[in-house]
């Protein structure tokens, strides 16, 4: 199976597309600011060194299909207001992990419910995962919120699972399978599994 290099989502606001060179001081600004990373598993970004690196790895790991990030892009201004994730694809559960930033001039508007739809949808059709997770921090209200309207349930709690800039936090698990969503979105058929087979 091609990697996820090629792939772009369109939704009514945004073009969900891989990163790319230009895309540095967008990124900068998200990152670097402590409000969006209040809950993140890494301390805000201090130099734009940590832009180029996240592009370079994706330049690598994306058409491997090592993971899946596509930056939002606002089709308006094509403004990069924030990055959604598939990552820790597991072939054989048919598995893989959510995570999503959004600058902070950017809540509240609806704009990762609208890019996550579109995640989600590639997620359990074409690429035919039977379960997506999502670990965050129990005190993250937004984004506990932002999962609960997608129809993922907290299935789990685990302490003291992170130390982020010496502050220990705890984990709160969610989950959401295949046969949810298609509860939630009927008339869409999921394609084989052989499909993610090689993710
Ligand atoms: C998580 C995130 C993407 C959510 O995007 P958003 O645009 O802020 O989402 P919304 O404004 O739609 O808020 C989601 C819900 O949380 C609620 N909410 C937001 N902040 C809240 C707060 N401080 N207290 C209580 N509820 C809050 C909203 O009212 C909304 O509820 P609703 O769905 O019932 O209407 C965004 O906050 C973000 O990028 N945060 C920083 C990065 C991050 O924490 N990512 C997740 C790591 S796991």
């Amino acid at each position: 199976m091609a990697g996820f290099e090629m792939l772009m989502l369109s939704t009514p606001r945004l073009l969900l597309r891989p990163l790319a060179e230009g895309d540095e001081a967008a990124l900068m600004a998200i990152f670097s600011d402590p409000a969006v990373t209040r809950y993140w598993s890494s301390p805000p970004w201090t130099g734009i060194e940590s832009a180029q690196a996240m592009i370079a790895r994706d330049r690598a790991a994306m058409p491997a299909g090592d993971y899946l990030r596509l930056a939002l892009e606002r089709h308006a201004d094509r403004t990069l207001i924030g990055t959604c994730t598939l990552f820790a694809f597991q072939a054989q559960c048919r598995r893989a992990e959510l995570g999503y930033v959004l600058g902070s001039a950017y809540w509240g508007g609806g704009y990762m419910h609208e890019a996550l739809l579109a995640l989600l949808e590639h997620g359990f059709g074409t690429l035919a995962l039977n379960r997506v997770e999502a670990d965050i921090d129990p005190r993250n209200i937004a984004s506990a919120r932002s999962l609960q309207r997608l129809g993922f349930a907290q299935e789990g709690y685990l302490r003291e699972r992170w130390i982020v800039g010496g502050e220990v936090s705890d984990t709160a698990l969610y989950g959401l399978l295949q046969r949810d969503w298609r509860a939630r979105t009927p008339g869409q058929v999921a394609v084989p599994a052989a499909v993610a087979a090689a993710h």
